[in-house]
This record gives C-alpha cells, structure tokens and sequence, in this order.
C-alpha cells in the first residue's frame, strides 16, 4: 500500500519535471531567436516602425546635446573658431570695409558630396525670417545661406580630411549609382524640429522625419553604392540638418535692458526668438543632390561647383 502511493508520487514527480524542462528549453530558445532578432535591429536599419522611432529618438538626443553646446564652450567663434569640418572661420571670411567675403580656398581633389536639397518653396520663407531676427543684431558680421542652396548633408564621396581621388570615369560611376540611389527613396515629409547655435557660430536647423525615408536609411544605401568613400563620415547617421547662417562676430546691443546682458544671453534670446517664429514648420524633401565641390565648403559659401540633381523615384503610397 505503502509502497504503491510512493511510486505514483514519484511518477507524478517525473512527469512534472519533464514538462518544465520542456518548458525552459522551448523558452530558452525563443529568448536567443528574440536577442538575436534585435541585435540584428540594431545594426541593420529597416524601414519599420520601431527603428523609425529609434532614428527619431537617436536626433533628438542629439539635438539636445548640440543645444547645450554653447553653454558648455562659449561663443568660440567671437575668438576665432572651427567650423565642423575642422576648418577656421578665419580662414572662410574677411571683413573688408564692412563687408563680408568668403575667402574661397580650391578643394584639390574636389570634395563629392552628396545633399539631400530643401527646394525654395520652404528655403526662402526661413532665410527672411533668420534675416529678419538677425540682421538688426549683426550688420555684416553674418553670412546668410544662399537659400537656392538649403541641403542636407548625408554622405560624401571624398571630402578634405580623407580625399579620395577619382578619374572622370570613377565619378561618372558614382553619379550613375547615386541616381540608382535617389530612385528607390520616397519624398521625405519633415518638420523643423528646432534651431541650434553651435559655439563655431553656425545656426543650425535641425529636423525630425515626420514620414517617408530616414536619413539612417539613406546614408546607409549611399555608403552601399559608394564603396571608396572614407570610412569616417562628417556627420551623425539620423542627423538631419541644414545650416541657415554664420555668424562672425559679437552681438550689437540695441536696449538698455540688452546693454546689461552678455552676448551669449543675447545668443540664446535670440535662438528662442528663431525658435518660436520657425520651428514646427513642415517640409518635403524629395531630391539627392551629387556635388562637386571645387572650393572648400562650396555650398556653403557660393563657391565653384558641378550639381547632378536627382528626383527620388519613389512615389508616395
Ligand atoms: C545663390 O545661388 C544661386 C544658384 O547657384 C545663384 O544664381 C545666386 O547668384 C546665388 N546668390 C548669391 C547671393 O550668391
């Protein structure tokens, strides 16, 4: 009798144990598929909703810690600067008679670039409310962006700090796969997400993708179809930015109340001002632009350069 119940209790026992083994072996198995999964995620950007998210929560961590820059160095620029491309804005302007002149310096061999561009439709409207704010404040210590010229910098072909000659018939390759490129991204619908002064003086607009392609994504084809470009690239993979001045020298002072405030209070005020007047505003970006900069920061600065411009091919859904 005895011995009867001890072994339906161990029966019992065996059988319990072989179910939670079962158990633990079937969700060990998901928990790898599941780590793995998402270590491939990471790594491999895709058009889906969650890595949109994480592009769009990688810019705004960014942009973040941009703002918090000019606190954290100062005005840099009112003791002679570097731009992002490691370059003097000294070296970039002189202020001759008031005016200001880039100093145009021959990019040998041609920098390629390769620019999302923001058409005049949205350019033009930003560039008269920057100039509006900023005008009364800096005179000609400030050099506007040429808003036929508003672009988004992805990825470069060669650029100053790691040159990558090219032949004709290597660029003309390039120009060929840049064009593949631009016909499989869809229009991107973006909003101006908020504007930066960097402590080189450049105001920055920064933006976050509403819908359709993502910078990520973009770079990621462009570094695909471009296997000579320099592994080091200038900029962050989601950032998302076009530069709207830059600016070359100390604030004027126009109030009493101004008269009593330094100028990177007055840096910031300003900001806020651009800030509550043009962000929020919404664009669609939906051309690649493949450039040949003869000059140092041609784009920038209106220098010598060839522009292959491409319509993206994909229509929206
Ligand atoms: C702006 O760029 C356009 C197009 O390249 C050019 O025609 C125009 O002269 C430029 N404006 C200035 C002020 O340089």
């Amino acid at each position: 009798m005895a011995r009867g119940i001890i072994k339906n209790w161990w029966n019992h026992s065996v059988k319990i144990a072989a179910i939670w083994s079962i158990c633990a072996v079937i969700f060990f198995g998901l928990f790898q598929m599941a780590l793995r999964n998402s270590s491939s995620n990471s790594s491999r950007p895709t058009d889906s909703t969650g890595s949109a998210i994480a592009n769009a929560e990688q810019r705004s961590i960014l942009y973040t810690k941009l703002a918090k820059e000019l606190d954290e160095k100062g005005a840099v620029f009112l003791k002679q600067g570097q731009t992002s491309q490691s370059l003097s804005l000294s070296d970039l302007f002189t202020l001759k008679d008031g005016t200001v002149t880039p100093v145009l310096k021959a990019a040998d061999p041609p920098v390629r670039a390769n620019v999302l561009h923001l058409s005049t439709e949205f350019s033009v409207p930003i560039s008269e409310a920057v100039k509006n704010i900023l005008l009364p404040y800096f005179k000609k210590a400030i050099w506007f962006q040429n808003s036929s010229m508003y672009h988004f910098s992805m990825f470069h072909a060669s650029h100053h700090i790691a040159p990558v000659p090219a032949t004709e018939t290597e660029i003309e390759a390039e120009v060929h796969a840049v064009e593949s490129v631009s016909k499989s991204i869809c229009p991107m619908h973006i909003v101006l997400d908020r504007i930066i002064l960097t402590p080189t003086g450049v105001l920055l607009g920064c933006w976050q993708v509403v819908s359709g392609a993502d910078p990520v994504t973009i770079r990621a084809k462009l570094k695909d179809a471009l296997p000579h470009a320099p592994q080091k690239q200038l900029y962050n993979e989601a950032m998302l930015h076009t530069s709207f001045a830059r600016l070359l020298g100390p604030p004027k002072k126009l109030s009493e109340e101004e008269n009593k405030m330094s100028d990177l209070q007055i840096f910031h005020d300003l900001v806020k001002r651009l800030n509550n007047k043009i962000a929020g505003l919404k664009a669609t970006v939906s051309e690649l632009w493949y450039v040949e900069e003869y000059d140092l920061l041609a784009l920038a600065l209106n220098g010598k350069m060839k522009i292959r411009k491409f319509n993206f091919g994909c229509s929206e859904a």
